[in-house]
C-alpha cells in the first residue's frame, strides 16, 4: 500500500520524504490556503522534493476554467496529477486531459456508484472521502471496500486513493480492503508510528542497562 501525505506543508513533506515514507502528495484548496502561497509557488516547492504523484486541484468548476488551470499546473512537473471534482465538468475534463497525457484524479467521491463513473471517465485515481462519510453517519471504510470489490470484479485500472483519513484504524481497514493508496495528514502517520508500549519498552530497556552498568 502506498502512502501519500495530505498536506502542502513543506517541512511536513520533507520529514516524511527523508524517512522514505512519502510516495506522493495530495492537496486541495483548503490545504493550500493554509500555506499562504499562490498555488503554482506552493506546488513547485513540493515537486522539487517529491518524485511521486502530486495532486493539485483547479479552483475553477467550469470545464473551460478547469482545462485552463490544469494546463498551467501540468507544466510544473511530470508528476502532477490534476484533481478534478466529481461533477460533469470534472468527468469531461478527465477525458480531455487523458488525451493530452495529463494524469487525473477524481475527488469528493462519497459512494461506489460515483467511483464506478469516475473510472469510466478515465481517471487515473479515484479519491473516496472516508472520514466525511463517517461524519454523515455511514461507514467510510466499508464504502471504500465496496469500491475495491467493484474495481476488482472488472479489473479496473483506476487506482483507489483513499482520503479524509482521520485515524490509524481507518488505514488498517483500508489495507484489509486492499486499497492502493491512502493519503494521510501528518498527525495520522505520526500516530501510525507511535505506540505507548514501544516508548515504555525503550525506557525499561535503558533503565535495566543503566542499572547493570552502574553495578
Ligand atoms: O484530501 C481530502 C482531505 O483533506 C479531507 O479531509 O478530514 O477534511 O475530511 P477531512
Amino acid at each position: 500500500m502506498q502512502i501519500y501525505l495530505d498536506t502542502a506543508n513543506i517541512s511536513e513533506i520533507k520529514e516524511y520524504v527523508d524517512l522514505g515514507l512519502c510516495d506522493g502528495v495530495t492537496t486541495n484548496p483548503s490545504i493550500l490556503a493554509k500555506e499562504g502561497k499562490d498555488i503554482p509557488s506552493a506546488i513547485s516547492a513540493i515537486v522539487k522534493i517529491v518524485s511521486g504523484p502530486v495532486n493539485v486541484e483547479p479552483i475553477a468548476t467550469d470545464l473551460e476554467g478547469i482545462i485552463k488551470e490544469a494546463g498551467e499546473y501540468a507544466k510544473l512537473g511530470k508528476n502532477i496529477v490534476i484533481k478534478l471534482p466529481m461533477i460533469k465538468a470534472g468527468l469531461k475534463a478527465a477525458g480531455i486531459l487523458k488525451k493530452k497525457k495529463i494524469m487525473t484524479s477524481i475527488t469528493l467521491v462519497f459512494s461506489p456508484s460515483q467511483a464506478l463513473i469516475a473510472a469510466k471517465a478515465g481517471a487515473d485515481f479515484v479519491i473516496p472521502f472516508v472520514g466525511r462519510v463517517d461524519d454523515g453517519g455511514a461507514y467510510g471504510t466499508e464504502m471504500v471496500g465496496q469500491i475495491a470489490e467493484i474495481y476488482r470484479n472488472y479489473a479496473i485500472a483506476t487506482k483507489i486513493l483513499a482520503a479524509s483519513i482521520r485515524t490509524p484504524i481507518h488505514v488498517v481497514e483500508l489495507a484489509l480492503a486492499g486499497v492502493d493508496i491512502v493519503s494521510v495528514p501528518k498527525k495520522v502517520i505520526d500516530a501510525m508510528i507511535q505506540h505507548p508500549f514501544t516508548d515504555a519498552g525503550i525506557k525499561k530497556f535503558l533503565e535495566d542497562w543503566n542499572k547493570k552498568t552502574q553495578k
